[in-house]
């Protein structure tokens, strides 16, 4: 078997689960070769991504979670200062600190209505043409407005950054050179706007409530400022977007997991919300590096070496999943780990599960009879999986009159 855990090519029809199942089958923890890089290993089996991403004194998130080392594109100058995904306990916990209680389950609840509000406004904007492209008009919609109100910053910006944040995640060889970095300057521009505006007149968003923060007794600096900026408006984005696009796909091709959600929406609704995580997987891998000798699933792991987790590939272990394979949207318990583990497990997954459930049953209830229009174009990246664009035909559902 051919393995390529890097090529964009490897990952243009969805990841690469016939690798995956593979590497878990013969070599789980697989000794990868990087072109231009030192290499690194592939974990495949959800036991052992499980153990590196609660291990953080084994394996670190510092210099970075990317494959590649900083230094190369997007590893520019931000001097001294991390992004909070990439340090580690205690100096990752005190930064999380600063916006932990944005996240938490009960606040996320408490926007719900409004999430509910903008959900039906994103389909009443498509719903009368029977067409549209899911992935911009629908999916994208929702996570770039929850973040801008988060933020406190109007939902047309919001849609703009996460413009940005594609080009990010998309593997640098599938760009035009400096595009990724240009893309980055962009997003530090527009917020160094943020911080003058939030400074000049403070509200209770969490934009304020982070330039007002201290950590270790100081305010934060405006890079320490960009840096959460672009994690948060990051992370949320094309993540979400995928896990709407790629589970709605996922429902069209599997018309009798589809039939048994809809013959009972409200109380389906959550166990298949966990199983499309399960199986799309948005978040294809996050790195870590060994801080010592160590060992894993038999091979001798070196200080210094890049250890990288595949979640799309723990999600379908048959050691942790029955049938793996098929989509089950009644499975329960469903214990993935599409939000990962450990000291950096989503920030947003409470958050992202609102959203999601908003957006499904807005769609799932005033829309029908889904088709595409011509086969979805996925994203040519190999750290975030989804389409980028699907074209898709529908019909509005008939409202019965009350
Ligand atoms: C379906 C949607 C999402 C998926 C699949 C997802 C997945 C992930 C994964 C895999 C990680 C890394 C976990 C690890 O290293 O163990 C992560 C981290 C993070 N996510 Fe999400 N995410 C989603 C939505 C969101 C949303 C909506 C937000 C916020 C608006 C968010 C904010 C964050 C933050 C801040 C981190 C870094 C946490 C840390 O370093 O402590 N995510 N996410």
């Amino acid at each position: 078997m051919q393995i390529d855990l890097l090529s964009p090519e490897s990952f243009i029809g969805g990841q690469p689960h016939d690798q995956f199942r593979w590497l878990r089958q013969h070599d789980p923890v697989h000794r990868h070769e990087e072109p231009g890089g030192r290499g690194f290993w592939a974990v495949t089996r959800f036991d052992d991504v499980w153990t590196v991403d609660r291990d953080f004194q084994t394996y670190s998130s510092e210099p970075t979670i990317m494959i590649a080392d900083p230094a190369s594109e997007l590893g520019t100058s931000f001097g001294p200062y991390k992004m909070m995904l990439m340090m580690d306990p205690p100096e990752h916990t005190a930064f999380r600190k600063l916006i932990r209680s944005e996240f938490t389950q009960p606040a996320a609840h408490l926007r719900e209505g409004r999430i509910q509000i903008l959900a039906r406004q994103i389909v009443d904007a498509v719903i009368d043409k029977g067409e549209c492209d899911f992935v911009a008009e629908v999916a994208g919609e929702m996570p770039s407005y929850v973040i801008a109100e988060l933020m406190g910053l109007p939902l047309d910006d919001g849609r703009e950054l996460y413009k940005l944040t594609e080009i990010i995640h998309t593997s640098p060889e599938a760009l035009p050179p400096g595009a990724g970095g240009q893309a980055v300057g962009k997003m530090f521009e527009y917020a160094s706007g943020v911080i003058a505006e939030k400074r000049a007149r403070p509200s209770d968003d969490l934009a304020s409530k982070l330039l007002a923060a201290e950590v270790d007794g100081r305010r934060l600096a405006d890079m320490e400022f960009l840096l959460f900026f672009l994690l948060l408006v990051d992370a949320g984005g094309d993540t979400t977007r995928n896990l709407l696009s790629g589970g709605l796909l996922a429902l069209m091709q599997a018309p009798d997991q589809f039939r048994w959600l809809m013959a009972d929406l409200d109380r389906r609704l959550p166990a298949a919300r966990e199983e499309l995580l399960r199986w799309t997987s948005p978040v294809i891998y996050m790195r870590r590096t060994a801080r010592k000798d160590t060992e894993l699933g038999g091979k001798t792991i070196r200080q210094g070496d890049k250890v990288v987790m595949y979640f799309g590939s723990a999600n379908r272990d048959p050691a942790r999943f029955e049938r793996p394979e098929s989509l089950d949207l009644s499975r329960d318990p469903n214990p993935h780990n599409a939000f990962g583990a450990g000291a950096h497990a989503c920030l947003g997954q409470h958050l992202a599960r609102v959203e999601i459930d908003a957006m499904l049953r807005e769609v799932l209830t005033r829309m029908e009879a889904f088709e595409l229009a011509s086969d979805p174009e996925w994203l040519p990246s190999n750290f975030i999986s989804g389409p980028k664009a699907m074209p898709l035909k529908f019909k509005a559902k008939q409202r019965v009159a009350a």
